[in-house]
């Protein structure tokens, strides 16, 4: 069952972001605004990323990918083809957020994700074994992170889902969201994150939390049947 989500928004103080295109950015952008301790990273050493980390998200600090791991919060923010070159032992027993879509008529196939079942996050979940890993973020465009951000309560506040199967980090990534200028609304185990992938509903759509909510429990009642 999913429900409205209510994070300790302080739990998280810190938000490490790999991946520094066109989503690592502006989350790292609407981080700092919230007033996140932020460091951004990609596969490239911090000193060749420091005067683009300087320009394109002021405020956050550019780091060696090794270096996320002293944040609170991981956002895994690189094309999803590349998920295999993430070092398992770098993420485990951390909390870390998924925000990669598995969309081939833009990315192409990829037999990984063609040849299983399962959501594009619970295979992600198993190469990064050990680490607590959750769906969120990855339903929303990274231009509509910078423009649809609201002040809590506001009656046109968009909402967005986290899906993952640890409750704590579901509600410390939900408190993230809020901050961010959204409603979080939780999805449940990190399997019902089919419902936020490309082509569903979820994803295509901007929804209010009612909305939201009512939209993952349909998801939840089809799958059952
Ligand atoms: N674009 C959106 O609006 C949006 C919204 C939600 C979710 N997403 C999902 O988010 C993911 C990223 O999308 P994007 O549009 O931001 O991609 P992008 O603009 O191509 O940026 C990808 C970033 O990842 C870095 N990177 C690539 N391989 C890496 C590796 N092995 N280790 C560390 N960093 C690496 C790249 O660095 P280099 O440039 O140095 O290679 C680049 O900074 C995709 O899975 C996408 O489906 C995108």
């Amino acid at each position: 069952m999913t429900s409205t989500a209510t994070g300790t928004a302080d739990s998280i103080r810190s938000i490490g972001i790999l991946g520094a295109g066109r989503v690592g950015a502006a989350l790292a952008r609407r981080s700092v605004a919230a007033g996140y301790d932020v460091r951004i990273a990609t596969a490239k050493p911090a000193s060749e990323i420091s005067l683009l980390a300087e320009i394109v998200t002021p405020g956050a600090t550019a780091v060696d990918a090794a270096e996320l791991a002293g944040t609170d919060l991981t956002i895994v923010a690189i094309p999803l083809r590349k998920y295999r070159d993430l070092d398992p032992a770098h993420f485990a027993g951390r909390a870390v957020v998924d925000v990669m879509n598995y969309w081939a008529p833009t990315d192409g196939e990829q037999a990984d994700f063609e040849a299983d079942h399962r959501t594009s996050s619970e295979i992600v979940q198993d190469h990064l074994a050990g680490s607590l890993l959750v769906k969120a973020f990855n339903h929303i465009g990274y231009h509509d992170l910078e423009a649809d951000h609201r002040p809590a309560g506001a009656a046109d506040r968009r909402a967005l889902a986290v899906a993952g199967d640890h409750e704590e980090v579901r509600g410390a990534v939900a408190g993230v969201i809020d901050r961010l200028g959204f409603d979080a609304v939780d999805a449940g185990p990190l399997a019902a994150g089919r419902a936020l992938q490309p082509g569903t509903e979820i994803f295509n759509g901007s929804h209010s939390a009612a909305r939201l909510h009512g939209l993952l429990v349909e998801a939840c009642a089809g799958a059952r049947v």
